[in-house]
């Protein structure tokens, strides 16, 4: 049995970042993970496998559109796909074995087990139980279940499964026009699978501003990929290996099936916090099975807290990671503070899609006067010479003062071009302030600046 300061359950984004900076802030910390390897899903089995096959596809692609008018000769690729699992799971294991070298270098103990708490101060792992002042659960979540579907991660696939299927499907049907379904689903149109994606509601990446959605979703029919809206699935039954998902058109409730090689189940994920024995010690939660805590991510339990997906909240690995600093901090004795307004979104689809903040239609809905700059990639020379010219930026701004409120891309690289706008914001910095800052030439960066531009007296290369 050993003693610490903080003891975190859950090695993710959420629970490595938080062990760290308590490791940091001068706290003797250990962290419990009951995996092989260090990470959490977004490491193992989310984030970064996820990243590498579509980096990997993209390059296909590139190679078999692109490549011939470039000069670039012997365009056909063709694809070795154990190759390529073998490529992320290199890429996997480098990320995981470097959260192992940090632990080392900040000496935070890795405790290897699965983790309970049997009273408040205490943690058990395996046989042993240790002491801790503080507990900080960061669990995460799992993908949500959809009745009349049994997923067998093999046919019927979560995202877990959908990163290591033992071929190529021919046909793929992905359940849910979510950021899973998306970008998965991209990742075998590309490798030559017909990819239908049934959604329930009428516009895919529910909360997205309705102008993207709407490009987002020409796109990816130009790539190929299928939809069927407005249906919600029923069930899917799976026959020697062959699966058959049946759905109901919400419009005249008439009901229709589709026949798929494999089926990605993408409804959504809940917050993972089976065996922690939280409901003998009390813990409240909130009817979507979330921990509930304070602004100081504390439970009603004293020394227990919660972060990331486990809790409200957007299930991203950058809101846990910024709530496990906040929380070491927090319990360091410092005043953290996380800004939730200011919480990027990116779907690492091809073109990326990334937003923070507003949209049209929240600003709509708060009755507020906003204005809107917009600058297609069209106008960017460095987008254009990529191949890249689909897509745009967005700013909307509050009409009065010029303040940026929200803002929404899609087109190149959009995923790194919206941290810009999001110290714009930290900051509280009008449009015109991104308009006066000098921006390299060529870069993509300068589609920011001209939907900056927008914002007032106009963009110049529109
Ligand atoms: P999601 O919540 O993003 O999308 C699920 C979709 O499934 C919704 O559009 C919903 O309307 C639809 N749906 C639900 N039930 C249905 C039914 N019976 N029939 C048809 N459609 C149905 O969930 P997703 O994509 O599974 O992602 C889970 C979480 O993981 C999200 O919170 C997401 O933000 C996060 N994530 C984030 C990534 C990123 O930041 N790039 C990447 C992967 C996941």
């Amino acid at each position: 049995m050993a003693s610490y300061d903080v003891i975190i359950i859950g090695s993710g984004p959420g629970g490595y970042v938080s062990a760290i900076r308590c490791a940091q802030l001068g706290l003797k910390v250990a962290c419990v993970e009951g995996r092989e390897t260090l990470g959490g899903t977004c490491l193992n089995v989310g984030c970064i496998p996820s990243k590498a096959l579509l980096h990997a596809t993209e390059m296909l692609h590139e190679a078999q559109h692109n490549f011939s008018e470039m000069g670039l000769k012997g365009k056909t690729q063709s694809v070795d796909w154990k190759q390529m699992l073998a490529y992320k799971d290199k890429t996997i294991g480098q990320n995981t074995s470097g959260i192992e070298f940090l632990f080392k270098k900040n000496k935070v103990d890795w405790l290897k087990g699965w983790g309970s708490i049997p009273e408040a101060g205490k943690v058990k792992v395996g046989d042993d139980v240790h002491e801790a002042k503080h507990i900080v659960i960061a669990t995460g979540s799992e993908s949500s279940s959809l009745p009349g579907v049994e997923v067998d991660e093999k046919t019927v696939v979560t995202s877990t499964g959908a990163l290591e299927l033992g071929k190529i499907p021919k046909s793929l049907v992905v359940i849910g026009a979510g950021v899973i379904g998306l970008e998965l689903g991209s990742v075998y149109a590309r490798l030559g699978a017909e990819v239908t994606v049934i959604e329930f509601l009428d516009a895919i990446t529910p909360g997205q501003d309705g102008e993207v959605a709407k490009t987002f979703q020409r796109m990816l029919k130009k790539q190929g990929l299928k939809f069927v809206m407005g249906a919600a699935v029923q069930g899917a039954t799976v026959k020697s290996g062959k699966a058959t998902v049946t759905y109901k058109l919400r419009k005249d409730d008439s009901e229709a099936s589709l026949p798929a090689d494999t089926v990605l189940v993408a409804t959504g994920r809940k917050p993972y916090t089976d065996g922690l024995g939280l409901e003998a010690l009390g813990v409240e939660m909130s009817e979507r099975g979330q921990i509930k805590t304070d602004a100081h991510y504390a439970t009603n339990i004293k020394g227990i807290y919660a972060i990331g997906d486990a809790i409200a909240g957007p299930m991203l690995a950058h809101k846990a990671e910024d709530e496990g600093m906040a929380v070491a901090e927090g319990i360091a004795g410092q005043k953290p503070h996380v800004n939730y307004g200011v919480i990027p979104g990116v779907i690492y689809t091809h073109p990326e899609v990334s937003s923070v903040g507003e949209t049209e239609e929240s600003l709509k809905e708060q009755g507020r006067a906003y204005k809107v700059g917009k600058f297609s990639f069209m106008g960017n020379g460095r987008a254009k010479a990529n191949f890249a010219g689909d897509g745009f930026v967005k700013i909307l701004a509050d009409k009065t003062t010029d303040r940026i409120l929200g803002a929404h891309i899609i087109g190149p690289m959009a995923g790194d071009l919206i941290h810009e706008i999001c110290v714009a914001m930290e900051f509280g910095a009008a449009a015109e302030d991104i308009a006066r800052t000098c921006h390299a030439h060529p870069t993509y960066s300068e589609a920011v600046r001209e939907a900056a531009l927008a914002c007032g007296d106009g963009s110049i290369h529109m």
